[in-house]
């Protein structure tokens, strides 16, 4: 996975847990200190899943709850900084949602052997969408924690359910 996520993560936890938290959290997941990572690196998946793990654990919290937090600083915070473009081409949270798929293929385009996860969208009725999550990497909760965040950058009141390991349903206003 990209470079970008960790250090996402890393932003994440020393901001709303505090510096020691995100030591703990990398000792705990075997490292002695901290690897070089840039936004552009590739860090293997088995890797960030442990570093996800052992934050859980560390904070002692659920993973539903971290990919809340994550979810909530990845679209409120850090993209904000560096993809705000993504959020002027979109004015609704449908909108952004949708492109989704087509983000996720863009940014992982130029990055060898890149498996972005992908979406599919289906609609249950007019106001009821339910997104596919096609991705081995078995992150739904961090999946549900973006989408509420992207709710919460549109100032919608998104309800969002996981309906089982790859699919979330989303109910817009
Ligand atoms: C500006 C908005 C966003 C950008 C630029 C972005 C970009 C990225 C990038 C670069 C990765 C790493 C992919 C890889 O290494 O293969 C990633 C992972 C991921 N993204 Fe996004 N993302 C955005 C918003 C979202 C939203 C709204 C969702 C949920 C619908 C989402 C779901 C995920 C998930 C679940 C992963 C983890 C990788 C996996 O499960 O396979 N992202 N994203």
């Amino acid at each position: 996975m990209k470079g970008v996520i960790v250090l996402a993560l890393k932003e994440m936890v020393k901001e709303k847990f505090g510096k020691d938290k995100w030591e703990s959290t990398l000792k705990n997941a075997g490292f002695e200190e901290e690897p070089m990572i840039l936004p552009i690196s590739n860090v293997d998946d088995q890797t960030v899943l442990k570093v996800i793990d052992s934050l859980c654990k560390v904070v002692n919290i659920s993973i539903t709850q971290a990919g809340d937090a994550f979810g909530d600083y990845w679209i409120n915070v850090y993209a904000q900084e560096i993809y705000q473009v993504y959020f002027t081409g979109a004015k609704t949270a449908k909108d952004f949602l949708l492109k989704m798929d087509l983000v996720h293929i863009a940014m992982t385009k130029r990055i060898p052997d890149a498996h972005p996860p992908r979406f599919e969208y289906d609609w249950k009725d007019e106001k009821t969408m339910i997104m596919k999550y096609k991705s081995q990497r078995g992150l739904i909760d961090i999946m549900v924690g973006l989408i509420k965040g992207v709710g919460k950058f549109y100032k919608e009141n998104l309800k969002v359910t996981k309906l089982g390991d790859d699919k979330v349903e989303i109910v817009f206003p």
